[in-house]
């Protein structure tokens, strides 16, 4: 369960104004009053001049170099590379507010993932003390044939489990450790005859949260046996969909560089690492989820892959790279020829040239338009379709239009078709689906509004006869009140006000009409309109479409706040999540419109 639901809203309150933001930031950062607030360098971002400010009196602070701001959590979660509910605790602990008890069966899960990290911690220092005693030299030979030192073991604290089949059983058990408690941390299984290690005759790699905490561990066999890697199992501490190898060691380096380098193995990180790409994690092998882009997106939101050269373009590969993209990662792929990792290439390449390889990483897209085109022969004309074919699939997923439309005339370059066509082809594919797209006039306002958001069923009205712009659709509302005043009693049950008029003359004739009342500006208006002459079409259609100009016009207003609340506090899961809940709602809201429309025309 989420940890949040535990806490009230009155607990967070009090957390919140048992502390003062001016005396929390000042222990980190360097005050002087100005005015109403105090300024100083920003944490965030590296700057001569101070633009760093802090509000007292509203409890908030911001920053005018790099736009990061919020309230005194915001501030830990940032500063302390924090979740909500963890600065949350922290702040309580430090006001000395009692944290809100869990119930007895969550209290005693606590205990356990307590119990399981002490555990790991111990077997952890275990594996490393072997790795440097007399047992460990074929596994330190090993290492050292993979460039491995001493200094660099140390670094990411590898260690060695003997041949044995029941030692770290018996170590464990020399410390009171109950065996139970060490089979949920996965470092032993029940065997025919008892307890047995997990990992026997393997280079041990800790796996820590990005906290340090020990959770888990990876097991290289020393030499060429099968399995190549043994990993800790799913227990309560080591979730495969969450963990982030590495991240405990990188993350400075990543706020520093504001930049991630992925990659898949432990090897790879370290060997990276080693070349001086300290911002390096692994991915450990699998599929990137949800959890492991917003844990990311805590430390920067520019990521550079650097995978396995045969993975890299891999279906399975691709689709995470496009999760991580989708939850606004900028991704970039740092190619490598097939049969080359990571690891072999820093080790065969000086610093300058592996920085030089990482730093030619090119756009996501680009990588996937080039990988398709290569896939192909577009030398022939089948080969060109083909591609083509699969280029317009690709295009038509990107949901802002802006990049769409640069990375269209990228691919017509590559591939050497015409831009137009390839254009035509892959905005048709992208009005398929939803069979509605937004209309052209608000596509590209802010970057929210570039989703295929289904707010208007306008572009279908475009076709019949019904007028397009929203000034249209308030002139012919009005038309049609002018012609037949009885209809003012709809539209005021629909709840529509004079606010919703937005062109003036229409606005100010609309509240005449409403209070009864006239004036010499209302009579021309009125004037000019009925000389248009009797309305055409259904009252009930223009109906429709004034209530949809209305409500995408509620929606832009939300999407541009949103968009300035998460500028504001980036990183800030909560609003992403807001976010994310209310474009799922105006989905619905406009399906259902859609739908309520349809049957009607029918
Ligand atoms: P690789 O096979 O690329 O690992 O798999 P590697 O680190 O390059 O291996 P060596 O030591 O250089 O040969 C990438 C990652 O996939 C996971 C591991 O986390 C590994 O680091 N993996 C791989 C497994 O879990 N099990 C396996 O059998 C193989
Ligand atoms: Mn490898």
């Amino acid at each position: 369960m989420s940890a949040i639901a535990r806490f009230s809203d009155e607990w967070i309150e009090r957390v919140k104004s048992s502390v003062d933001i001016v005396s929390v930031i000042e222990k980190r950062v360097d005050l002087k009053p100005s005015g109403r607030n105090y300024v100083g360098l920003c944490p965030f971002h590296d700057e001569k001049t101070p633009s760093f400010t802090v509000n007292q009196e509203k409890q908030f602070f911001y920053c005018f170099g790099c736009g990061t701001g919020g309230n005194v959590i915001n501030f830990i979660m940032r500063s302390e590379n924090l979740s909500f509910p963890e600065a949350l605790v922290y702040l309580a602990r430090k006001s000395g507010i009692p944290v809100p008890s869990l119930s007895p069966q969550q209290q005693k899960i606590e205990e356990k993932k307590d119990r399981l990290r002490k555990i790991n911690h111990l077997a952890a220092q275990y594996y490393y003390r072997n790795l440097r005693g007399s047992f460990g030299k074929t596994a330190r030979e090993y290492l050292k044939g993979r460039s491995i030192d001493k200094a660099l073991a140390r670094e990411f604290f590898l260690g060695y489990a003997g041949e044995g089949w029941n030692e770290i059983c018996r170590f464990l058990e020399s410390r009171g450790i109950n065996l139970q408690d060490a089979e949920e941390a996965g470092l032993i299984y029940q065997g025919r005859r008892g307890y047995v290690d997990r990992f026997r005759n393997r280079i041990i790699f800790p796996i820590c949260d990005h906290l340090g905490r020990f959770v888990g561990f990876g097991g290289r066999i020393v030499g060429d046996n099968q399995p190549k890697y043994l990993n800790t199992p799913e227990t309560l501490l080591f979730h495969k969909g969450s963990i982030i190898y590495g991240l405990n060691w990188s993350k400075e380096s990543i706020k520093e560089k504001d930049r991630v380098i992925i990659v898949e193995g432990y090897t790879d990180c370290i060997a990276l690492s080693a070349k001086g790409q300290k911002n390096t994690v692994a991915s450990l092998g699998t599929a990137f989820t949800e959890h492991h882009a917003r844990l990311l997106m805590r430390f920067t939101n520019n990521a550079v892959i650097a995978f396995d050269g045969d993975a890299a373009g891999e279906k399975g590969t691709l689709r995470g790279l496009e999760i991580l993209r989708d939850h606004g990662m900028q991704v970039r792929v740092a190619e490598l020829g097939d049969g080359q990792d990571p690891d072999s290439f820093a080790r065969t390449h000086s610093a300058d040239e592996v920085q030089q390889w990482l730093s030619s990483a090119q756009p996501l897209m680009e990588y996937q338009i080039n990988k398709t085109i290569s896939k192909y022969d577009i030398q022939t004309t089948e080969g060109k379709l083909s591609a083509s074919q699969e280029l317009v699939s690709i295009l038509s997923q990107l949901e802002n239009a802006v990049a769409r439309d640069e990375y269209i005339r990228y691919a017509a370059q590559q591939l050497r078709v015409s831009e137009q066509a390839l254009r035509s082809d892959v905005l048709h594919s992208v009005a398929k689906p939803l069979g509605s797209g937004l209309p052209p006039h608000i596509r590209g306002k802010n970057r929210h509004n570039n989703s295929n958001l289904p707010t208007s069923t306008l572009q279908g009205a475009r076709q019949s006869t019904l007028p397009s712009g929203d000034e249209l659709v308030e002139r012919e509302i009005l038309r049609w009140l002018l012609h037949e005043p009885g209809l003012m009693e709809e539209l005021m049950e629909e709840g529509i006000s004079v606010e919703d008029f937005e062109v003036r003359e229409y606005r100010h004739l609309f509240s005449l009409m409403i209070q009864n009342r006239s004036d010499a500006q209302g009579a021309s208006t009125a004037e000019n309109l009925c000389n248009l002459g009797e309305p055409n079409g259904k009252w009930e259609e223009y109906l429709s479409s004034f209530r949809i100009v209305l409500w995408r016009r509620r929606l832009e207003k939300i999407e541009e706040k949103l968009s300035s609340l998460e500028n504001e506090r980036k990183g800030f899961d909560i609003h992403m999540e807001l976010y994310r809940l209310l474009r799922d709602y105006y989905r619905v809201r406009s399906a259902i419109v859609l739908s309520i429309r349809e049957g009607k025309n029918e």
